[in-house]
Order: C-alpha cells, then sequence, then structure tokens
C-alpha cells in the first residue's frame, strides 16, 4: 500500500468495478416499483419536495436517511459532515466504515483500493438506518437497499477542479484517469437513476465552497420540511 495516500481519501471500492457500473436495475430486487410521485418534468438539478415515501411509511422512520454519492473527490464526506453537524444526525462515511471494520476481501494493488464485501456492509449498516437520521456517503449506491434512503444526493464536480483534488491526494496516474473519467461520463449519477426513483434523487454541484455552503443549506431545510411531513403523515408525538 502507498503510504503518501491522503489518508481522508476513500480508497474503497465496490466489487462491480466502479468505471464499468451501469446502474440497471433498483437497488432492492424486492422493491422494483418506483414511487408514483416521480416527476419527470422536475430537473434534477434541484432537491425534490419533501414527501414521505411508502418506505418511511411502513418503517414509521422519524427522521430521514440521506446518502451523498458521487465521484471521489466531490465532497461527500465534506458535505456529509457538515449536514450531519446541521441536522443532529449522524454520519457514516462507507468507505471508512469498510476500513474500520474490515468488510473487505483485501486491498487490490492495482486498483489501490480495498475491495469491499457488500453483503456485509450492508448487514452491519441495516440497524443504524432503521431508526432514521444518518447521513451516508459512498460512492457506490446500487446495493443498498432503495428503502433506506429518503433523498439521494449526487454531488458533480467540473473535471478541472477534480483533477487538482485528487492530484493532491497523490493519486497514481491511472487512477486519476478512471475518476475523472468516471465524472465525465457521469457513472454515478446514472448508477444512482437506475436504483433509485427520479422523486428521490437529486444532483447538485459541488465545484466551490459557496456550493458546498448552499448544498448543506438546502439539505439541512429539506430534512426540518422532512420531519415536519413526517409527524403529520404518521401522526402522535415524536419518538425521542
Ligand atoms: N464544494 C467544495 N468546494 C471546494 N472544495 C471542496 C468542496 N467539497 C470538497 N472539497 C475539498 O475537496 C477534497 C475532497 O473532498 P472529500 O474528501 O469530501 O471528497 P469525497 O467525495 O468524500 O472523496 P472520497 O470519495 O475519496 O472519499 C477535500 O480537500 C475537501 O476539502
Ligand atoms: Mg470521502
Amino acid at each position: 500500500m502507498d503510504d503518501d495516500f491522503d489518508l481522508t481519501a476513500d480508497d474503497t471500492y465496490p466489487r462491480a468495478d466502479f468505471a464499468h457500473a451501469n446502474g440497471s436495475g433498483s437497488a432492492d430486487p424486492d422493491e422494483d416499483d418506483m414511487d408514483d410521485s416521480d416527476d419527470p418534468a422536475r430537473p434534477l438539478s434541484t432537491i425534490p419536495p419533501a414527501i414521505i415515501s411508502k418506505f418511511a411509511i411502513s418503517s414509521s422512520r422519524r427522521r430521514p436517511n440521506i446518502l451523498v454519492t458521487g465521484t471521489p473527490g466531490t465532497g461527500k464526506s465534506t458535505t456529509a459532515e457538515l449536514l450531519a453537524l446541521a441536522t443532529n444526525a449522524q454520519h457514516i462515511d462507507v468507505g471508512r466504515w469498510v476500513k474500520e471494520r474490515s468488510l473487505h476481501d483485501g486491498w487490490d494493488e492495482k486498483w489501490a483500493a480495498y475491495v469491499v464485501d457488500e453483503d456485509r456492509v450492508v448487514d452491519e449498516l441495516e440497524d443504524k438506518l432503521a431508526q432514521g437520521g444518518v447521513v451516508v456517503d459512498y460512492h457506490g449506491c446500487d446495493f443498498f437497499p432503495e428503502r433506506w434512503f429518503d433523498l439521494v444526493v449526487v454531488l458533480r464536480t467540473d473535471n478541472g477542479t477534480l483533477y487538482r483534488r485528487l492530484e493532491e491526494r497523490n493519486y497514481p496516474a491511472h487512477k486519476l484517469t478512471e475518476n475523472t473519467t468516471a465524472e465525465i461520463m457521469q457513472v454515478c449519477l446514472e448508477e444512482a437513476r437506475g436504483a433509485y426513483a427520479r422523486s428521490a434523487l437529486c444532483e447538485l454541484r459541488s465545484d466551490s465552497s459557496e456550493d458546498l455552503d448552499r448544498n448543506v443549506e438546502a439539505l439541512a431545510a429539506w430534512c426540518e420540511e422532512w420531519c415536519e411531513a413526517a409527524k403529520e403523515a404518521q401522526g402522535g408525538e415524536d419518538e425521542e
């Protein structure tokens, strides 16, 4: 393993080759019927209305779970951490989680990354997500059950900016190329589109610190709205 890598970088990847992820099918084969509230006219660059999905109602979640995904370096962990702080949620950085708990099948020398054991990751996360109030960040998304997430945010970054961010991590050339190509080919966005209902999906720019602040503020406001709507939909007192 190269000791010069930036330790904050996510050096894990799903078993399915990241660059070839095609996003086909739902995240959960048993839950292929997408939400009826999908509005094909809504641009993905806008955050969807805070509508309570059938999954949230059936699980009686009072707080939303949010997935922040995107190409490595787009700012998932930075955004997720700030959002969790702003909303008093728990942040789970799946890449870090995988390393801390050894939820992988070893180190891949060629890609300088751990090969994630997706089944074990899902098993370990299930209980954490059941209550709601979790912000998960990971560059893969189609192996998580669709029912977990009330909002899926795909961060997008200008390619020159992304290249410079990854270069600062001392990524080897092939990893720089792989990741910047994946961003151009919008691999993460396509994966998310294949796995989650459009009504739960948005694509936000993450090029600058202004974008970061704006995204965190807007997502925190969305969380607040969601909690209000959940209270109304599910009735009764707060569970906390
Ligand atoms: N919107 C932004 N504007 C400017 N810099 C940002 C922005 N978002 C993140 N950064 C910076 O870019 C770098 C990468 O961010 P971060 O580690 O959050 O990315 P990541 O998507 O979690 O990457 P990985 O998938 O490798 O974990 C960090 O140095 C962070 O400070
Ligand atoms: Mg990260």
